[in-house]
């Protein structure tokens, strides 16, 4: 099965030449799934707000995760999810992928301001809870919203060893405390209407 579904960035577009440089860090966590999906957030509301940035959001959103690469596959469990423990390594992955993200950023000669704000949304992506700018806060939500995604809910449930009944209600709890726009939010309800109208049994 191809696993890696890719970005629906033009091609040859600098946001592509990025995420060809994101690949090798993204083959963990299922997180090359979360960044395709989350990239099409994005996109939705990158559109609905012409005064975000897109050169901010769209790299953001590409390289906020690259730093669980650095952390070995067994300890990343422990370190997101709702039984999160390990607040070190969560804020690992934060500071692992701002190193990242400014070496790739750089090897690009991406604009230096641009990388300033990028990095600074990236260090505190999810330890941060409020939002720096409209840029952070689109960030911010397409980040979430991967995961009321029917395939945010399957990957998810599984991992957490929670049932899929009891995690999307779990996930309906928490729409208004993480997302920041009221797009988002409504995004947000549909994935989840959707997901749930999917349920892991139909599937099999
Ligand atoms: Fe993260
Ligand atoms: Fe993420």
């Amino acid at each position: 099965m191809e696993k890696n579904l890719g970005i629906k960035a033009e091609p040859d577009s600098v946001y592509d030449a990025i995420y060809r440089k994101a690949v090798p860090y993204l083959d963990t966590r299922h997180n090359d799934v979360h960044i395709s999906l989350s990239f099409e957030f994005a996109r939705r509301l990158l559109d609905l707000y012409p005064e975000a940035d897109e050169k901010i959001v769209f790299p953001a959103v590409i390289l906020h995760d690259v730093g669980w690469k650095m952390v070995p596959e067994e300890r990343q469990l422990k370190a997101f999810g709702p039984g999160a423990k390990d607040k070190k390594t969560q804020r690992f992955h934060e500071t692992e992928g701002v190193r990242i993200a400014e070496k790739i950023l750089t090897g690009l000669n991406y604009d230096r301001e641009k990388i300033y704000e990028i990095l600074a949304i990236i260090d505190g992506h999810d330890t941060r809870k409020e939002a720096l700018s409209l840029n952070d806060q689109l960030v911010k939500d397409a980040d979430k919203l991967w995961r009321f995604t029917p395939a945010g809910v399957d990957i998810d449930h599984a991992r957490f060893g929670i049932q899929r009944d009891s995690y999307t209600k779990w996930l309906d709890t928490m729409i208004d405390d993480w997302l920041f726009t009221p797009e988002a939010n409504k995004m947000a309800h549909a994935a989840l209407a959707e997901a749930k109208r999917i349920s892991g049994a139909e599937k099999i």
